[in-house]
Parts: C-alpha cells; sequence; structure tokens
C-alpha cells in the first residue's frame, strides 16, 4: 500500500486548526472625533460619545451625539438642496448615484475592515456579502432614475421631498444603502441616522458622498442614539424609513398618526426554516447554519426558528451538532472567522437573558466546545432541542446565534406552526417537490420564502414583512413606490 493510499482512510487529525489570518486595519485611517455631516460639511457637535469595537471593547472614536436643533439643521439642509436635485433630469442623478457605487466598489476593503471593527460581524461576510450588495444596491436603483416614468406608466410619480431615515446596528452599511439609493433616485433628499454602535461607515460614506461631488445637503448624517432618532421623527420631514426594533417601530408609528407623513418599517422577524424528509439532507444542514450563524444571528430574517420533519429529526440534529463543531468563532478581523462577535454589550444580556429562559423552561442546550476570547462581547453558537412553542426562545426574537428545535409531522402542521408567530418576516422550505415549496409558500405568512437556501439578497427582489415585522418593501421596483408619490 502506498503511503498516499494508507493515509486516505485515516482519520482528520484532531489537532488541525486554521492558521491565524488577521486581516490589517492599517487601511482604515479613523479621525479621533467625528462631527455631523450636514450639507456637504462637517458640522461640530455639542456632545460626543465613544464607539468601541466589539471584539475587545477598543474605543475607536468619539462621535456626535446630535441634539434635535441639529437634527433640525440637517433637515433644512435636506429642504434646500431638494429644490435642484428633485428637478435634475433622472439621468443626472443617475450619474451621481452610479459614481456613488463605484467608489464604494474601489473602496471596498476599507468599508469591509471598517465594518467588520466597529459591527463586530465576520471579515468574510463583510467583504463578500455587506460591502458588494451595497454598492450593488446603488448600481441598481441608478438604473431606475431616469426610468420613472417607465416603471409607473400614468401615474406621474414625483419624489416626496425629505425622507428621515433610521437604521440599525447588524448591517450598517447595506442598511444605509437600501434606505439612501432608493431615496435618491426618486428625486429626494435625505437625513440617515446610523445606529448609535455601528456609526463608522455611514460616517465614512460622506467621504465618499463629497468624493462623487454629490449637491451639498442631498444626503446628511447625524449620529446619535435613540432620542436622536426621536428628534428626526418629529422634524419637518415628508417621510420616515425604519429599520429596527418592533417595540421602537410600533412607537414611531403611533408618534406619525394624523401626520401625514409617509411610513415604511422594517420590524422584528422569527422565521421559520422548514425542513422535509424529502430535502438534500447535507444541503439543508449548510441552510440552517447560515440561516442562523450567519452575523452572529444578528439578522432580523435569521432562521431562528428551526421546523425538522419528525422522521428525519434525528440525523438533521447529529449533522447540526456535528457542523456547528466546526465553525470558528473569534476575531471578526481573521479571514476564517465563521462566527464574529456580538455587536454590543446589551445583546449580549439580552441573548444571555433568553439563553437561561429556556434552560429554565426545560429546553435541551447544545452549545459546541470554542475558547471565547476573554475581552469583547461574545456568546457560542447554541441550539434548543425539546423546544414547546409556548417557550420564550420560540416566541422571541433573540437576534443571537441561538436556535430552536421544533418538529411536524405534515405539511399543514408545518404550516400552522410556522404563522404562529406576531411576526412575518421571512421563512425557509427545504424539500425536493416543487410542487411543495409553492403550496407552503402560498401558506407561509412571511415577506420572503425561501426554498432549499436561506438568506439570500438581491437589490431586484423586494423584501419586507407582514404582521408585526412591518410594513412597506425595499428593493427592486417596489422598493421605490415608498418614496415616491402619485397623486
Ligand atoms: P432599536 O430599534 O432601539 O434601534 C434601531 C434604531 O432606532 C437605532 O438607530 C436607534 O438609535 C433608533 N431608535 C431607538 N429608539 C428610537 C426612537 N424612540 N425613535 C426613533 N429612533 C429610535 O433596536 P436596539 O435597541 O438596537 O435592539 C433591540 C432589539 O431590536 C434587538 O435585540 C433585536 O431583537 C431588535 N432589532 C431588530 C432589527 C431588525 O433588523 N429588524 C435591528 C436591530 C434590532
Ligand atoms: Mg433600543
Amino acid at each position: 500500500m502506498t503511503e498516499l493510499a494508507k493515509r486516505a482512510g485515516a482519520p482528520a487529525p484532531s489537532g488541525w486548526t486554521y492558521a491565524p489570518a488577521p486581516e490589517s486595519t492599517e487601511i482604515v485611517r479613523l479621525r479621533d472625533r467625528y462631527g455631523l455631516f450636514v450639507g456637504g460639511e462637517w458640522l461640530d457637535a455639542t456632545e460626543h460619545y465613544t464607539t468601541v469595537a466589539p471584539r475587545d471593547e477598543s474605543p475607536l472614536a468619539e462621535v456626535g451625539q446630535a441634539s434635535a436643533a441639529d437634527v433640525e439643521g440637517a433637515v433644512a439642509a435636506a429642504r434646500g438642496a431638494f429644490g435642484t436635485w428633485s428637478k435634475l433630469p433622472g439621468s443626472e442623478r443617475a450619474k451621481y448615484m452610479f459614481r456613488i457605487a463605484r467608489i464604494l466598489a474601489e473602496r471596498s476593503r476599507e468599508f469591509a475592515v471598517l465594518e467588520s471593527l466597529n459591527g463586530g460581524k465576520p471579515i468574510k461576510e463583510s467583504r463578500d456579502v455587506d460591502v458588494p450588495l451595497a454598492a450593488a444596491h446603488f448600481f441598481y436603483y441608478a438604473g431606475w432614475a431616469d426610468k420613472l416614468e417607465y416603471a409607473f406608466p400614468n401615474r406621474s410619480p414625483k419624489p416626496l421631498g425629505v425622507a428621515g431615515q433610521i437604521i440599525p446596528w447588524n448591517f450598517p452599511l447595506l442598511m444605509l444603502a437600501w434606505k439612501i439609493a432608493p431615496a435618491l433616485a426618486a428625486g429626494n433628499t435625505v437625513v440617515l441616522k446610523p445606529a448609535e454602535t455601528t456609526p463608522l461607515t455611514a460616517l465614512l460614506f460622506c467621504d465618499v458622498v463629497r468624493q462623487a461631488e454629490l449637491p451639498p445637503g442631498v444626503v446628511n448624517i447625524v449620529t446619535g442614539d435613540g432620542s436622536t432618532g426621536a428628534a428626526l421623527v418629529d422634524a419637518e420631514i415628508d417621510k420616515v424609513a425604519f429599520t429596527g426594533s418592533t417595540d421602537v417601530g410600533k412607537a414611531i408609528q403611533r408618534r406619525l398618526a394624523g401626520t401625514g407623513k409617509k411610513l415604511t418599517l422594517e420590524l422584528g422577524g422569527k422565521a421559520a426554516n422548514i425542513v422535509f424528509d424529502d430535502c438534500a439532507l447535507d444541503q439543508a444542514v449548510e441552510g440552517i447554519v447560515n440561516g442562523i450563524y450567519f452575523n452572529q444571528g444578528h439578522v432580523c430574517c435569521a432562521g431562528s426558528r428551526l421546523f425538522v420533519q419528525e422522521s428525519i429529526y434525528e440525523p438533521v440534529v447529529e449533522k447540526l451538532k456535528r457542523r456547528m463543531a466546526t465553525l470558528r468563532v473569534g476575531d471578526p478581523l481573521d479571514k476564517n472567522t465563521d462566527v464574529g462577535a456580538i455587536n454590543s454589550r446589551m445583546q449580549l444580556e439580552k441573548i444571555e437573558e433568553l439563553v437561561a429562559a429556556g434552560t429554565e423552561e426545560g429546553a435541551e442546550i447544545y452549545q459546541p466546545p470554542c475558547d471565547l476570547p476573554e475581552k469583547g462581547y461574545w456568546f457560542a453558537p447554541t441550539v434548543f432541542t425539546n423546544v414547546a412553542q409556548s417557550y420564550r426562545i420560540a416566541q422571541e426574537e433573540i437576534f443571537g446565534p441561538v436556535l430552536s428545535v421544533l418538529t411536524f409531522r405534515t405539511p399543514d402542521e408545518a404550516v400552522e406552526k410556522a404563522n404562529n408567530t406576531p411576526y412575518g418576516l421571512s421563512a425557509g422550505v427545504w424539500t425536493e417537490k416543487g410542487s411543495r415549496i409553492l403550496w407552503m409558500a402560498e401558506r407561509l405568512r412571511a415577506g420572503v420564502v425561501w426554498a432549499n437556501t436561506f438568506n439570500r439578497f438581491d437589490p431586484t427582489s423586494p423584501f419586507g414583512g407582514y404582521k408585526e415585522s412591518g410594513f412597506g418593501r425595499e428593493g427592486g421596483l417596489h422598493g421605490m413606490e415608498p418614496y415616491l408619490d402619485f397623486s
């Protein structure tokens, strides 16, 4: 027997591991202190707070905490720019947007490194998903800017005015692109507020805006916490676009009732990922892992409730646990990392609280052995079995790397259980039968239904929820409508 043939049958050596492959942070030039980006200029804020790196809690920069007066100033700048911007021919607006898209692509490494540094997500995700998709959104909506009459025939589409946009921390640059690109293509101007824990890529984006020579005031960025967001909601704007928690979404909706301001909400989720016994098992396991451990589970459409058909329950759970043991948890800047840092201490505490509730209520917990770094915010990939529908871990959005496994026997039962949630953002179906996919998709109350895949995004495809997951769509032609007036 040759040496090679002998080795072929031997198990992989157990001590084998990846060498560290850290991405350098050299490319990112941070300032000590950032102001507010208003009317194309940096204005000083009166108050500041420190934004940190979740991987080790090291301070990265001081960031402005915009007051209500600061927000009003930004809205005035956006209002001032609206007249000219909205009257530009669509093909001119498109030119600026194509420029922004190209610059984002050119500076993609810088953005990816900064996104991982400030947000904690693995560099391979910010590099391969967040940043390219953000650029793709600008490219895509640039293409619609001069085709609005064609896109909405006989409806005389007109821009609304100033859009106030509030975004979360899980996909900071990508959510910025989802919000800004359709707004600009439609001829609106914007004031955007990034989430308090992840302002840095939005602030770097201001640099791109200047580089693209976008007319001053078309894009304004104000940083700060929820009070800044609340001030933006109350300011003299024409539309609010919000992505974040259901509680804040509801509060904004109450606030806007009767004001005539337009609103779209993209809120939480508790998606069902449904695995039938005729599916390609190994692919499904990859989809389950991607569905819940991608971006540490900080994903509104995460497949956080796994429904497995009873006949394949054991092999699925066994394969899933085996696969989880191979996930590399650690430094977000390491190119081999699969699961990075939790975004903030607050979020870590929320995950810990819900996981403790799951154990207390009687679910069985599994976490693969992994060495978590000492500094920073970390949570091991977790799966709960023996979960009852009534448990908090099966009801509430955990927004962390925590999966709850439940079972079903028939397609009807799967639909009933999957829909038994106040949310309705996304769902996944794994089966070999096309007819069953369609049958399920018709009955699942979710804005997006993935079949034999999960967490797939494309700028051409509308995204959004039912019920407490919000209303309005982002992406695709549907994503233009909330930024247009058809009266
Ligand atoms: P959040 O809803 O408080 O924050 C989202 C954005 O809204 C941030 O920019 C924040 O500054 C702003 N904001 C907060 N209070 C506001 C107010 N009263 N008026 C206007 N804007 C306001 O979400 P948070 O506290 O960061 O996370 C809490 C939970 O929300 C998470 O554990 C997760 O379950 C869920 N969440 C869902 C997201 C999604 O994409 N659907 C994104 C972020 C959080
Ligand atoms: Mg909050």
